[in-house]
């Protein structure tokens, strides 16, 4: 049987050595058009940066796997669900993927055929995450909740100066890619770093429980796009991530020694009137994934899946609307209206359950994003999810997870089933 493709098989790296302390309008175009090529085409791209050493990414992982390995009443001590989860702890259990309530995406879903689809989502995420601020925060916003100051756990005195410095250098990465990118879409060069400055960059590892969840096809993270503009990814020491190319191929995502792999979000396809897409991607348990952790354990080492993960933003008070000669693209101002990124983003949130709903007309309209599924009922219709909350109701989400569900922040959560009906 063939071997699957990977990133690194089917993705150029860019590498950025020669361009570091460079302004965009220095580099050589033909770098910045082929950037902006790479993300047109496939929705992510692959990244050498000398600025950022290996060894960092291995102490960030370190301390990830000895926080989330806590118990964990520990661990939800530093959960704040009033800043909907954008600092802090999520417990597994909280996040429901954007398919299971987007009748949009489930369509697209069901198109991908043969080893191009997409692991059914079994219900919420089985993933728990840790939200760390990154970068300068504005001093006046009309979005507190998603610039509030950072939680820093207790018994981990490195904690802040590990984080900081991980997730710095994997946002200066991103608003190096950021810059070219802009002058390869043929924006102003700084257009893009100037909508990220004080955004609320977050570095977020997810973080999954090999022990009790290391079964073959489990869903880690179901189906969907980031809300945001570029995520980065360092290296994992399990695999699991797949992205989808946008000609709709299911690729393993490896990412070289020394690399990182940078996918579009949902505001950089604001921003670009749909040419760059957000970037599908899912984390499922594989056979490989089963493999590393028989290794893991043979070397007494966690068997907890840590990714590493910064999500680039724009500031939340920044307009998002397609720029540049993206305007001109028929049916871009339709698709993509002017908006507040801290909107944009407080309705993702809402969609995929991390927010309370604020209108209750969302619930009324019953299907549509922001309609979580029931995490007690045994079957749910994608596209037909329940109107109830997890463990409440739409405007009464869940504190610290599936309160009353089966899973009561346990690292054991099993989720919801939920069948696709084709
Ligand atoms: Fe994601």
């Amino acid at each position: 049987m063939a071997l699957e493709p990977d990133s690194a098989d089917v993705l150029p790296v860019f590498d950025l050595t020669a361009v570091v302390g460079l302004s965009p309008n220095e580099v050589d175009p033909e770098l910045c058009a082929s950037i902006s090529k790479c993300l047109h085409e496939s929705g992510c791209i692959l990244v050498r940066d000398p600025r950022v050493p290996a060894d960092h990414n291995d102490r960030f992982l370190d301390i990830l796997e000895r926080y989330f390995g806590q118990p964990v009443d520990r661990k939800m001590a530093d959960c704040r669900p009033g800043l909907d989860y954008q600092v802090g702890v999520t417990p597994c259990g909280t996040e429901v993927p954007r398919c299971v309530v987007d009748t949009q995406m489930q369509d697209q879903l069901r198109k991908l055929k043969g080893n191009n689809r997409a692991t059914l989502p079994t219900g919420p995420d089985l993933k728990w995450r840790y939200m760390w601020r990154v970068g300068e925060r504005p001093s006046v916003t009309q979005f507190p909740e998603l610039n509030a100051e950072p939680v820093v756990p207790q018994g981990f005195p490195e904690w802040s100066s590990v984080m900081d410095g991980w997730g710095a250098a994997l946002l200066g990465a991103a608003t190096t890619v950021a810059g070219l990118l802009a002058r390869g879409l043929g924006l102003g060069g700084t257009e893009l770093q100037e909508l990220m400055a004080q955004g609320p960059h977050l570095l977020a590892p997810t973080a999954s429980d090999l022990d009790c969840n290391g079964r073959l096809g489990a869903g880690l993270a179901g189906y969907h796009y980031d809300l945001n503009l570029i995520t980065v990814h360092g290296r994992s020491r399990f695999p699991g991530l797949y992205v989808w190319l946008r000609d709709g191929r299911r690729v393993a995502v490896r990412i070289p020694p020394g690399c990182l792999l940078m996918q579009a979000g949902k505001q950089l396809e604001w921003l670009t009137g749909g040419y760059i897409m957000a970037g599908m991607h899912e984390v499922v348990v594989t056979e490989t994934t089963l493999a590393a952790v028989e290794a893991a354990r043979a070397a007494g080492r966690s068997t907890w899946r840590i990714s590493s993960t910064v999500f680039t933003h724009c500031a939340s008070d920044a307009v998002l609307r397609p720029l540049g000669r993206f305007t001109e693209q028929p049916g871009s101002a339709e698709a993509y209206p002017a908006i507040k990124a801290g909107d944009q983003v407080q309705r993702e949130l809402e969609a995929i359950c991390l927010r309370k709903m604020a209108v209750a007309s969302s619930a009324a309209a019953g299907a549509g994003p922001g309609a979580c599924p029931s995490p007690v009922a045994n079957k749910t219709e994608l596209g037909s999810a329940s109107t109830a909350a997890l463990g409440g109701s739409v405007n009464n989400p869940p504190v610290g997870g599936v309160n009353g569900g089966p899973n009561n922040g346990s690292s054991c959560a099993t989720g919801v089933a939920i069948s696709l009906v084709p």
